[in-house]
């Protein structure tokens, strides 16, 4: 059982322009307000996405890993069907025997999400809760804006959990890995509710559902900037962005090696990439 894997997070195709204020009525009370960070003023299109994605794309096949995960927000704006097409190219740049698998983010299917959003992104891109195994561990991928809020999407919450109550306890007794887009917390079980983590109300239950299999860990993004915590033997890892940083941590990725004793997990700026990775050095 010795492998690594790739998180990316947040590639989020357009987000750059977004902040620009470009095209937005409001452009100018945003500047006032100094919502316009001044390095991304005149950004129009993607063009800072697509560099950098296109850079995660190439380390991940120079650096084999057994797989690839992005963990939401692919693009800014689902509505936008040429940041789509880009997000479709780029992937298409990963060397056909590196797996990969996607969840949404807040921005592919609304902070509130919607029967409407949820159908568009399952047609584009598949399955949101699913899960699938590498080298006897067992990886579950579920859609946090779920659990976020589910007040306009009748049914999902009842069964993301019956989802996860089946699919966990099937996997009772292996190592199991999950992965999202909001995480349970940032930094404490007992952070409390945000914009930035999964409220209380539901973060209880998930932690619960957690503990009760094993959970070892939960790969999340949305904070465009590293941070973590642990709860009892669960450990909660956020990873910066491949897009648009919103703190002082670069663009990058996060290098997940697994190993028998337990994963061991590094995020590196694009200008911080290690040459190679070998996991056979892992004590
Ligand atoms: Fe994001």
């Amino acid at each position: 059982m010795r492998f690594f894997f790739i998180q990316l997070s947040d590639t989020q195709l357009g987000m750059a322009a977004t902040l620009s204020g470009a095209g937005n009525p409001k452009r100018a009370e945003m500047l006032a307000r100094g919502l316009c960070p001044p390095e991304f003023e005149e950004t129009t299109g993607f063009a800072y996405e697509t560099e950098r994605y296109e850079k995660a794309v190439a380390a991940a096949n120079r650096l084999r890993p057994a797989f690839v995960v992005i963990t939401g927000d692919l693009v800014q704006d689902p509505e936008d069907l040429a940041q789509v097409a880009e997000l479709r190219r780029i992937t298409a740049l990963l060397d056909d025997d590196i797996p990969i698998h996607l969840a949404p983010g807040n921005c592919d299917v609304d902070n509130t999400p919607t029967p409407e959003s949820l159908a568009l992104y399952r047609e584009r891109f598949g399955d949101d809760n699913y899960s699938f195994d590498h080298g006897g561990v067992h990886f579950v991928v579920f859609n946090t804006g779920i659990a976020f809020d589910p007040s306009c999407a009748p049914g999902e919450w009842d069964a993301q959990l019956e989802f996860l109550r089946s699919d966990l306890g099937g996997a009772m007794g292996r190592r199991i890995v999950a992965f999202g887009h909001h995480p349970l917390f940032g930094y404490s079980p007992a952070d409390p509710d945000s914009h930035m983590v999964i409220p209380t109300e539901r973060r209880r239950v998930l932690l619960d559902l957690f503990a009760e299999h094993g959970v070892e860990a939960m790969f999340a993004g949305h904070w465009h900037k590293n941070a973590g915590g642990a709860a009892g033997g669960f450990r909660m890892v956020i990873s910066g962005p491949v897009g648009v940083p919103l703190g002082d941590d670069p663009s990058g990725i996060r290098i997940v090696e697994v190993h028998d004793s337990g994963l061991q997990c590094a995020y590196h700026g694009f200008d911080d990439l290690p040459g190679a990775v070998n996991v056979r050095d892992i004590p």
